[in-house]
């Protein structure tokens, strides 16, 4: 292990004490493997805001040795409760915190979210395919281009929406009429079953019941204005989607798949699904579709190519557009910065220029006008 890089962070201080970490004895592990280097450090007493200050004083203080995409940060508490600032006493242990209503989704006239003018859903036929990456990266992109945007993370077997938002550890709070406060960050509120249960515990609610929580999330949430609601679903065509689809008006589906056969076979099965439904399938994204490399700078296709478009040509569903593979993406939605929150970084790639074609597209769909007359912020984000 390098010393100097030993030496760097034993020196950076607690920003809360004003100590060393070596001071307080907090780190557990540096490693180097191959060109990532992995810290571990004891995070007692700690915020998740003070954590978010300390972390980036750690990719600064190491910059000249790693590059901050090779540092894999990993925190570990003895006592989760323990915690330092009031602000983070309150978004960690808030005073009213919301109470999940178990119970089964009523199935009965489809309503509409008052104040949320377009609900869309994402959604695969396959598991782990960029959807609630794209879901992350599409908000993201669209609140650049001035819109208001919301999240309801669907996922209830493996909520992701709290890691790729920093907001992991956060709970959220009631309002005076017991209504769900979404969190927020980059601009974006979201609203996640990972923010009521803890990570290890297993979801033992079956489908039917998880329906109440969805209608909770869905109409006992304070969302206020939006212009988008997008919804991370789990894959597949399951309980989930169905009760989602029986109880709200849904303005339109995005289907996710990435190129291989396999994969798009799975994708046709949702589509069908939303035919069956009545829901419009606005689009396919195809992700993943290609990968550059950037020792030679050459694109290869290694699942295929042109299998989605295809698809869409043959099935008649709009074509959205494509996501190549991208670390920076996935980096981005392990660290809680999505990619799309960080020009300076990414704006030249190929991935940007594709979150703003495939944004750009839904925007037209659903508000022709704002699109036509553009200023320079539509210009840059369209
Ligand atoms: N274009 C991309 N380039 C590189 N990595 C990607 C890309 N899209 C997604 N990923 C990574 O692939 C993994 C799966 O993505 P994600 O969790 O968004 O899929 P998902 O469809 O939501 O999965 P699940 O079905 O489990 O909910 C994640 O590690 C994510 O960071
Ligand atoms: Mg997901």
């Amino acid at each position: 292990m390098n010393k100097e890089i030993v030496d760097k962070l034993s020196q950076i201080q607690n920003p809360v004490s004003g100590k060393t970490l070596s001071e307080e004895d907090r780190l557990i592990d540096v490693e180097m493997k191959g060109e990532d280097l992995h810290i571990k450090y004891k995070r007692d007493g700690i915020s998740p805001d003070i954590k978010q200050t300390l972390e980036k004083n750690i990719l600064t203080a190491l910059k000249d040795f790693v590059s901050e995409d090779n540092i894999f940060l990993l925190s570990v508490s003895e006592n989760s409760q323990d915690v330092t600032s009031k602000q983070t006493a309150d978004s960690v242990n808030p005073k009213n915190p919301a109470q999940l209503k178990v119970g089964h989704g009523t199935v009965g006239e489809k309503r509409k979210i008052p104040g949320v003018k377009n609900v869309i859903c994402i959604a695969s036929g396959k598991g782990g395919v960029g959807k609630s990456t794209f879901t992350a990266n599409l908000a993201v992109t669209l609140a650049k281009k001035g819109k208001k945007v919301g999240i309801i993370d669907a996922d209830f077997y493996g909520p992701s929406i709290p890691v790729m938002f920093k907001r992991r550890e956060h709970r959220p709070s009631a309002n005076e009429e017991q209504k769900i406060l979404p969190l927020e960050n980059y601009g974006i509120k979201f609203i996640s079953f990972g923010n009521f249960i803890h990570e290890d515990e297993p979801v033992v609610w079956r489908g039917p019941m998880l329906g109440g929580v969805l209608n909770q999330f869905f109409f006992e949430t304070e969302w206020g204005e939006l212009d988008y609601l997008l919804l991370d679903l789990p894959p597949g065509t399951g309980d989930v989607q169905l009760s989602m689809v029986q109880n709200i008006e849904l303005s339109g589906a995005i289907v996710i798949s990435t190129p291989q056969d396999i994969a798009l076979l799975d994708a046709r099965k949702a589509l069908h699904m939303f035919d069956k439904l009545d829901v419009h399938v606005i689009g396919m994204v195809e992700n993943m579709s290609s990968f550059i490399c950037d020792g030679c700078g050459k694109e290869h296709f290694l699942y295929g190519t042109g299998g989605v478009v295809s698809s869409c040509g043959e099935l008649g569903v709009g074509y959205l557009g494509q996501i190549p593979l991208d670390i920076g993406l996935r980096k981005g939605a392990d660290f809680g910065t999505p990619f799309m929150t960080n020009p300076e970084k990414h704006s030249e790639s190929k991935v940007w220029s594709a979150y703003l074609d495939i944004s750009g597209k839904l925007d037209s769909y659903f508000y022709p006008d704002d699109n036509k007359k553009k200023g320079l912020m539509g210009k840059l984000f369209s």
